[in-house]
C-alpha cells in the first residue's frame, strides 16, 4: 500500500465535520496512486495533505469555470454536480506539470487578520500605561495585522469600537478582558519576515488564497477585504530575519512611540536556537530600552519563550513580556483559537 495513502484516510476521518470538502477528497485520493505518487515532487516534510489540496486550490482560483470549482463554496454557488474526489483526481491528473512545480516550491502560509484580536486587548493596557504604541510584527507574512489601526472590532460581549467604514473583526471574548471603549493608538508600524507577501502581486496572494480551506468561506471574504485595505494602505515591510533586525528596529520604533513587538504564530518557524537568540536579543535591547512583546503561540511548539505554561501546551496561549528599567515582567493573558476565532481571557 502506498505510504501516504493512511495519511489522506486519516486526514478524511478527522476533517470530517470541520472541513467536510475536503474530508472527501482526502477520501478519494487515498485509493488513487497516480495522485499520490505526483506527491513525491514536495520535499519529504512537506508530503501532507493540505499541500497538495493548496495545490490544486491555487490552479483552481485562476481557472474556476472548472466542474471542480462548483464544489467549491468559497468559488461558486453553482449547484455543485458528479463526485468531488473523481472531479479532483480527474483535474490533479490533467495538471500534473503545474501540479508537480507547485508542489517542489511551495509551502503552506497563513496570515489571518481576525489575529489582530490578539493585541486588541494587550495593546490597551500598554496605551494605558504608555501612551501610543509604534507596532513592530515581526514574522507578518503580508502584513494583514499592520492594519490593526484601521479595524473595526465588533466585540462580543462588549460592542463595536473602531472606524467602521474599512474591516469589521469579530471579537469572542470569554471570562474578563480589560474594558475598552476604543482601538488603542498605533502612532507608527513596521513589519518583518524573512519572505514576506506582497500584496500587489495577484500570484503571490492567490497562493495565501488557496492555502485557506475552501469550507471557511468566512476566512477567504475576510482575506479578499484585507488584502483591498492592504493594498490601499501603504504597509512598511522590511525582509530580513528576526533576530538580526530586531534591535535596530525597536530602536527606530522608540523614536515614535513605545516600542511594541508583536509575533503571532510566528515563533515556530524558528529553530530552538534562533528562538533563543530571539528571546536573548529582547533581554538585551531591554536592559536599556523599555519594550514590550505580545506573544501569541503554542507553548508546545515554542517552549523557548518566556511564558507561562503547563507541559507541552498546545493551544494559542496570548502573554505580554514588557521590560521597565531594565525588570522584564512575563504576565500570561489568555487562551485562543489559533486564527483568534475567540479569546478566554485569564486562561
Ligand atoms: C504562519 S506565518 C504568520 C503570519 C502572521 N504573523 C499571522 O499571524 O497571520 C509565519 C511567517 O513567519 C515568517 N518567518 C519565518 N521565519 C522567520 C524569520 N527567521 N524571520 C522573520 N520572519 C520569519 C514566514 O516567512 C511567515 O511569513
Amino acid at each position: 500500500m502506498h505510504q501516504l495513502a493512511e495519511t489522506f484516510r486519516r486526514f478524511a476521518v478527522t476533517h470530517q465535520r470541520a472541513a467536510p470538502l475536503y474530508s472527501q477528497i482526502a477520501d478519494r485520493v487515498a485509493d488513487e496512486p497516480t495522485v499520490l505518487d505526483l506527491m513525491s515532487a514536495a520535499p519529504v516534510m512537506q508530503r501532507i495533505p493540505v499541500l497538495l489540496f493548496a495545490c490544486a486550490h491555487h490552479l483552481l482560483l485562476s481557472n474556476p469555470t472548472r466542474e471542480l470549482a462548483a464544489h467549491y463554496p468559497n468559488i461558486s454557488t453553482c449547484e455543485p454536480d458528479g463526485d468531488a474526489g473523481d472531479l479532483f483526481v480527474q483535474f490533479v491528473l490533467e495538471h500534473s506539470d503545474e501540479m508537480s512545480t507547485l508542489l517542489a516550491t511551495r509551502s503552506t502560509q497563513t496570515n489571518e487578520i481576525r489575529r489582530s484580536n490578539w493585541f486588541l486587548f494587550p495593546f490597551a493596557m500598554l496605551e494605558g500605561e504608555l501612551g501610543p504604541l509604534a507596532h513592530i510584527d515581526v514574522g507578518t507574512s503580508a502584513g494583514l495585522n499592520l492594519l490593526f489601526p484601521k479595524l473595526t472590532f465588533d466585540i462580543h460581549p462588549g460592542g463595536s469600537i473602531g472606524d467602521t467604514s474599512a474591516l469589521t473583526i469579530q471579537c469572542d471574548v470569554r471570562g474578563q478582558p480589560p474594558v475598552i471603549d476604543h482601538v488603542p493608538a498605533v502612532n507608527w508600524s513596521v513589519g518583518i519576515d524573512a519572505q514576506p507577501i506582497d500584496v500587489h502581486d495577484e500570484v503571490a496572494v492567490r497562493w495565501l488564497q488557496a492555502c485557506i480551506w475552501p469550507d471557511q468561506v468566512d476566512r477567504f471574504t475576510r482575506l479578499h477585504s484585507a488584502i483591498d485595505l492592504a493594498r490601499q494602505s501603504n504597509l512598511r515591510i522590511d525582509t530580513g530575519d528576526a533576530v538580526e533586525n530586531i534591535a535596530r528596529l525597536v530602536a527606530e520604533a522608540s523614536t515614535h512611540g513605545h516600542p511594541t513587538v508583536t509575533t503571532s504564530w510566528v515563533m515556530n518557524y524558528l529553530s530552538p536556537a534562533q528562538r533563543n537568540s530571539f528571546v536573548n536579543e529582547l533581554i538585551r535591547i531591554g536592559t536599556t530600552t523599555d519594550v514590550s512583546w505580545v506573544i501569541a503561540e503554542s507553548p508546545l511548539e515554542t517552549p523557548e519563550l518566556p511564558v507561562t505554561s503547563s507541559d507541552g501546551e498546545d493551544i494559542t496561549v496570548i502573554s505580554l513580556i514588557t521590560w521597565r528599567n531594565g525588570q522584564q515582567v512575563s504576565t500570561r493573558l489568555a487562551r485562543t483559537h489559533p486564527h483568534g476565532n475567540w479569546i478566554h481571557w485569564g486562561q
